[in-house]
């Protein structure tokens, strides 16, 4: 069979509607703004850019309701944090339009990062799916899910770029390549937003960490970055763009420092890149009291020399400091405060307001009947099963020992993992509740034909040295035929302020999966972690790893479905696997130096200890059956400025199952005024084969596909020879060349 599957980039048409929706409003609504800035006072104009949080109680460290009528009242706040629940915002948003003077209704933000009831697998491990519709899926519902909730806007896609594992937040980003992250942000963007801003359940969204956050020096969170702004724009910004051109309605800006500057004061950043360049015109809020931190970083001396310089930089909403409305209403009352900058910033977030709809139904999410019958439906549970096995990345099975027979005389499922359920949800797990899902374990009991024993022990912990006790499990490994070993890190270890600077397996796991690789009993490992591990001592000794990230509810089901093959492993890595620490930052986009690699000359870029290459690269992931690819061919051996070149390849399911290939599109610029990455990706097509069965999959790529940031700091492609690739990972695949001229 053969079956031409073409790719253009005018299928993804939906989001531009949502795009369009602020892009270009009705002047009416431009002139409905003009008119309440012309009867706001000061208190009433700063009060719109004030973001509120909870009370946090000192004791448990829990937020603690606190609706703050009187000033809501007194039109001082334009928007809630963490405020949830129907019954909440209704409350509130009913003393904002019935009871303060302008009748502004309220905005309630919320981290509703993968899920808020139905918890799916962190955003690393759903980029590894590769399938942009079932990441727009899994958004859409968590946006239905979160609007019956009270909520009307989620902090989120993240869409920071992430070339360092040690970071913890590489959990809630798509990995390290600029391409699969600007299709996630975009995808996500679709799913929050929905086709229209202004339906009840359309979440509006915020492409945060506006930017460079993922550059933290030496992986630890909240740390200073200094980036050429070549690799900026190259590198970290494209997926901020994307967010912007499929219509996001808001960003958040991070808490880092770019070059000496703080992103939360930049006005290179907020003001002349997103509204003069990309003409954003939604609104931006701070990271969590990230204004006032502008003290710490050093460019302010008090509070309100912190708001006036964010202020003046672009920075409309502040997040939780109230020093808008603290602090720069007397800065205006003393003729100080630039009134333009204000309206300009209340201006954009009052358009957004307009814009999905709160003024004609400020209580569009705040209907308490209809969370009951929405929350953790079916249909979304089987969503979240679908996307945690399209997110497993299968990095090896030696010998085919996966996957395994139902039936078997005796199975061991073992490690501090195996037989949990809540830590499987990751960081930001959303307000899930435990019970809902099953573990490993029980999914394993569930597979197996009856007659087979499963035998069950921890060994250790997740952390620390206590409750180290081998012997059970060794015990229970030497009775079995194969050994499942399920460890990593709990949900906490990735994620806000979770940087590690080793990252083994932590506590004693690795002496756990040591002592059983000892027994000859082969060792399937299953991985559950936020960010990449350094194991190249288990991937050398076990017989099999499934890379199987934090889940979500669907967790257990989905490993269990992958081991016993009920589902082919399709997923691919999103990001590099370093052999260990000292390669970070290890990414597949690098340069080439002016002395690349060569094994046998000393003085050429490499490391005396350790070999270049990671332990698996990007893109990488395997499946129970085999692709082989052949016949890469272009429609033209050279295009011009004005011309598309459509680059076509044949691939086989050479093995004896079904499964679903990630065809991967790389280019190299070989010549350019400055340098360019050894590869980069610029298209990928997922795509199911039956066993025996041959398709061409095609590629469109276009002369701004091939664009950079030139020697002058433009973005543009420069006329020369180009090496394509085409293959199942970033080291793989069959190579051809054209000239661009
Ligand atoms: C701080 C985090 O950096 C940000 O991502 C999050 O949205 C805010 N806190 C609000 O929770």
């Amino acid at each position: 069979m053969n079956k031409e599957v073409l790719i253009f980039s005018a299928m993804l048409l939906p989001w531009l509607v949502s795009a369009q929706q602020l892009r270009s409003l009705s002047p009416d609504i431009e002139r409905r703004i003009d008119s309440l800035l012309q009867i706001m006072t000061i208190e009433e104009k700063l009060g719109q850019l004030n973001q509120v949080g909870p009370r946090w109680n000192s004791e448990t460290e829990e937020p603690e309701r606190s609706y703050q009528g009187d000033l809501v009242r007194r039109g001082r706040i334009g928007s809630f944090l963490y405020l949830v629940g129907a019954e909440a915002t209704r409350k509130v948003q009913r003393i904002a339009v019935e009871e303060s003077r302008l009748k502004i209704p309220l905005l309630f933000g919320h981290d509703v990062i993968h899920g808020f009831k139905t918890t799916f697998p962190i955003p690393l491990a759903l980029s590894c799916s590769w399938n942009p519709e079932l990441v727009e899926s899994t958004a859409r519902v968590a946006a239905v899910e979160a609007t019956a909730g009270g909520i009307n806007w989620t902090f989120a896609p993240m869409v920071d770029i992430a070339r360092d594992p040690r970071w913890g937040r590489i959990a809630e980003g798509a990995g390290e390549d600029p391409y699969l992250g600007s299709v996630m942000a975009e995808a996500q963007v679709r799913g929050f937003q929905g086709t229209d801003l202004r339906q009840r359940d359309a979440l509006l969204a915020c492409a945060k960490h506006f930017a460079v956050y993922g550059g933290a020096e030496s992986g630890r969170d909240y740390n200073t970055v200094d980036f050429s702004e070549r690799t900026i724009r190259d590198v970290y910004l494209p997926p901020f763009k994307a967010a912007v051109e499929a219509g996001v309605g808001t960003l958040m800006s991070a808490f880092n420092e770019i070059g000496g500057v703080p992103s939360t004061g930049s006005k290179w950043l907020m003001t002349d890149v997103l509204r003069e360049e990309w003409k954003f015109n939604g609104f931006v809020v701070s990271d969590y009291a990230a204004v006032e931190q502008l003290m710490n970083h050093g460019v302010a001396s008090s509070r309100e020399e912190a708001g006036v310089l964010a202020l003046n930089a672009g920075m409309d909403m502040d997040m939780v400091d109230t020093i808008y409305t603290n602090e720069l209403i007397a800065t205006a009352k003393a003729g100080k405060l630039n009134i333009k900058a204000v309206d300009e910033s209340v201006r954009r977030v009052l358009r957004v307001k307009f814009a999905i709809g709160l003024f004609d139904d400020p209580y569009r999410n705040c209907d308490t009947t209809i969370a009951a019958p929405v929350f953790m439906k079916k249909e979304h549970h089987a969503l979240a099963r679908r996307a945690a096995q399209e997110s497993i990345v299968l990095l090896k099975n030696e010998k085919g020992i996966l996957p395994l027979a139902k039936k078997l005389k005796t199975i061991a499922v073992l490690g501090p993992l195996a037989d949990n359920r809540i830590e499987w949800c990751g960081p930001w797990a959303g307000r899930v509740e435990e019970g809902n899902f099953t573990s490993v374990l029980d999914a394993v009991r569930s597979k197996v034909e009856s007659g087979t024993e499963v035998l069950f022990d921890k060994g250790c912990e997740v952390i620390g040295d206590s409750g180290y006790n081998p012997s059970l499990a060794v015990g229970f490994a030497k009775q079995s035929q194969v050994a499942v070993v399920v460890v990593g890190e709990n949900a906490n270890m990735s994620g806000e302020a979770a940087s590690r600077s080793n990252i083994d397996l932590p506590g004693k796991q690795k002496d756990l999966v040591k002592a059983i690789c000892e027994t000859g009993t082969p060792v399937v490992l299953v991985l559950m972690n936020g960010r990449p591990l350094t194991i190249a001592w288990e991937a050398e000794h076990v017989a099999a790893i499934v890379e199987a990230w934090f889940l979500g509810v669907g967790s257990g089901n989905a490993v269990a479905d992958v081991l016993f093959g009920d589902s082919n492993p399709s997923g691919k890595l999103s990001v590099t696997f370093p052999r260990i620490i000292g390669q970070i930052p290890i990414y597949y986009n690098h340069k080439n130096t002016g002395r690349p690699i060569r094994e046998a000359d000393k003085f050429t870029s490499k490391y005396l200890d350790v070999s270049n290459t990671p332990l698996y690269p990007f893109g990488f992931g395997l499946s129970y059956t085999t692709f082989e690819y052949s016949n890469l061919r272009l429609s033209s051996p050279e295009i011009s400025m004005n011309q598309e070149l459509m680059v076509r390849v044949d691939v086989t399911n050479t093995g004896k199952r079904d499964g679903d290939e990630i065809v991967q599109l790389y280019v190299r610029d070989n010549v350019g005024s400055v340098t360019r990455p050894v590869r980069e990706l610029k298209g990928f097509e997922k795509t199911g084969l039956k066993a025996g069965e041959k398709k061409t999959v095609g590629f469109t790529l276009r002369p701004e596909d091939l664009a950079f940031h030139n020697i002058e700091m433009k973005q543009a492609a420069e006329p020369g020879k180009f090496t394509v690739y085409v293959g199942g990972s970033s080291v793989d695949g069959l190579e051809t060349e054209f000239e661009l001229k």
